[in-house]
């Protein structure tokens, strides 16, 4: 069943498993995913449109519809959900 997943960090989660730290991808769209390869510095920074919502392509690396979302369709899962 294809889903549509709203990610909106600007970057990676850091973890220190060990002496080593490891750099989780938490934009999306990374090629080697769940591994940070630096693609999240084409996310938007510095928003001009916050309730913008980018919509990329099948390989993550071009955004072909950018949609602007009102409060009202914005999601809220309830409870169980
Ligand atoms: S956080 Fe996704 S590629 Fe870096």
């Amino acid at each position: 069943m294809p889903r549509i997943v709203k990610l909106s960090a600007n970057g990676p989660i850091k973890i220190e498993p060990s002496d080593k730290p490891v750099w989780v991808c938490a934009c999306g769209l990374s090629q080697r995913f769940p591994i940070c390869d630096g693609s999240h510095k084409q996310c938007p920074h510095n928003e001009p449109n916050p309730g913008a919502v980018y919509i990329y392509d099948d390989a993550r690396t071009r955004v072909v519809e950018t949609r602007v979302e009102t409060p009202a369709q914005h999601h809220k899962p309830t409870p169980g959900e």
